[in-house]
Order: C-alpha cells, then structure tokens, then sequence
C-alpha cells in the first residue's frame, strides 16, 4: 500500500511518525473515514467541513485547503488503484519533540496521515440484507463527542462487549437514552417515521446521517429528531445505524430482542437503496 505523511506518498513499510507525536501519546488528533464507491469518494465536501470543525474546536489550523485535500485523496486512490473502499485520514497536533500537557507552541507543524483500505464489493455488503444484533452499553465517553477525535478506547471495548455477546455492534446510553453506536448513527422507525438523537455535543454529527435525512425529507418521509430509549427501540417497527462506512446497515435485534418482525425493514433498505443510488 502507499501511505501519505505529511506530503510524502511513501510505501507502508517507509512511512514514519515520531514516538512524540501527540496523536500517539496523547490523542491529540481528529480524523476522518471517507467511503470510495467505483472510484468514486463519497460525501467529501461534508467530511472536509466536519474535518475543519473538529480542528477549529480543538484550536488547531488546517493543514491545507480542500481542494489540496482532495486532490491528495484522489492521488491515493489512484496510486493504490481503489475501487471500492475507504480513506482514512488523521491529522494531529504534531511533534513537540518531548511529552508536554500544555500544547506545543504555534506553528508546530502538525502529522497529517492518511491510507486507503480496498474492500471490494463494498455497497454489496450481505450483511445489509440480514442485518445486524446491537447490546446497549453505558455510555461513558468524554463530553464533546461532536469532535471526531482519535479518542476510540471505549468504543473499541464497546465492540468487544458486543462481541462476547454474541452481537456485532452497541448502542451507548446516557441518561436513560441513546446517544449513538460505537461508530456509527443510531435510528429507530415507527408507524413510518423515523426517529434518530438530535445534534449536539453529544453526539458526532454524521455526514451520512445528514445525507440519509436530506433523503428521506425529499422522498416525503417524517422524521423526528429527538432522544430515545433502549425500550422504545425494542418496541419499534424497524431499527437501523448510518455511517461511511456502513452507509445504512439494519439493525435486528436488541439486547436480545427482535425488531418489528426480527428481520430486515422496509424503510432502512429503501434508505440503503437511495443513499447508495444518489452517491454513485
Ligand atoms: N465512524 N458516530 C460515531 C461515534 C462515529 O465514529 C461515526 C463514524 C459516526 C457516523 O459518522 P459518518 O456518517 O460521518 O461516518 C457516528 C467512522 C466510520 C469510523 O470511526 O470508522
């Protein structure tokens, strides 16, 4: 694979960062995964505004323009002849030179990383079609979850948690509602409206949640954006998760329990089908 670091597109083997940067010793950086479709990269535009967000809020300049980083994604996807996959970049606040709480002065130069993942047959995914199991777990991450930050410990363990439960993935609950999935958007469905948690510190603002609700307005459906609870889940017709790197992927089941008829729902594959037909 050829890797980019800090303009350099290098094989993997190559590619080098310092042991000081603060992305490892810290996880002082925000990243982004951007799915690639035939070629193609999808949502670009709004993962490079939530990319600018994430570092204004951690008072970190961007490393370039837009139009630079696009056009390094695309250099990427060329040199590792992606068809379908993903890029995955990271940028950090770079190498103080030594381990420091305090920020290193300005004009340190920040770690700008970024790598292609091949996944052949992405939008073809089977599990679409069966869907998947989800556990609630306590959601116990720090406050600004709106900062895609490289931040992953607990939901990481999250996913292991799911795992050992026999599921594929969690929903994380505070304060008696949902906030999100380990990595992922969460909605539930019932007497066709859609229903997902309203945007705010506490959750990231997916760039495919906000495609997948500009959908589903255009094609007349209703939506409501406010919290839920796990049981309120369990009694809804049809659950399901959005992100990059799922697109919309049905949920079955939670904490052991079936979703409407326990099989994968009309409305998430209808918004499957849409969001995958508009970004093509
Ligand atoms: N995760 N919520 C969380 C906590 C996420 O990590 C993600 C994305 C999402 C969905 O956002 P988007 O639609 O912009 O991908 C929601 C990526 C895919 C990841 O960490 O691999």
């Amino acid at each position: 694979r050829i890797v980019y670091v800090n303009g350099d597109y290098l094989p993997e083997e190559e590619a080098k960062v310092s042991v000081f940067d603060r992305g490892f010793l810290m996880a002082d950086g925000v990243y982004e995964v951007t799915s690639v479709l035939g070629g193609k990269i999808l949502d670009f535009d709004g993962h490079a505004a939530r990319l600018s967000r994430s570092l204004g809020e951690l008072q970190m300049d961007a490393p370039c323009s837009d139009e630079e980083l696009l056009a390094m994604f695309r250099e990427l996807v060329a040199r590792n002849e992606i068809e379908d996959g993903m890029v995955y970049l990271q940028v950090t606040r770079g190498n103080p030179g030594d381990r420091d709480f305090a920020f290193p002065p300005a004009g340190t130069a920040p770690t700008i990383v970024a790598f292609t993942q091949n996944k052949p047959g992405l939008a073809e995914n089977p599990v679409a079609k069966t869907g998947i199991k989800v556990i609630s777990i306590p959601d116990i991450r720090w406050g600004r979850r709106d900062i895609k930050t490289v931040q992953l410990l607990y939901p990481s363990m999250g996913k292991m948690m799911a795992k050992a439960a026999g599921a594929d993935d969690a929903w994380m609950v505070e304060d008696g509602a949902v906030t999100e999935g380990t990595s992922n958007n969460a909605y539930i469905v019932k007497d066709g409206v859609i229903i997902t948690r309203q945007l705010s510190e506490d959750i990231l603002h997916g760039i495919t949640r906000a495609a997948v609700l500009k959908f589903a307005a255009e094609a007349q459906m209703k939506i409501e954006e406010r919290p839920f609870t796990i049981e309120e889940a369990q009694g809804a017709d049809e659950a399901f998760i959005t992100s990059a790197s799922a697109f919309v992927m049905p949920v079955i089941e939670i904490d052991g329990t079936a979703i409407g008829s326990g099989t994968v729902g009309p409305v998430a594959t209808r918004l499957r089908e849409i969001y995958l037909a508009e970004s093509l």
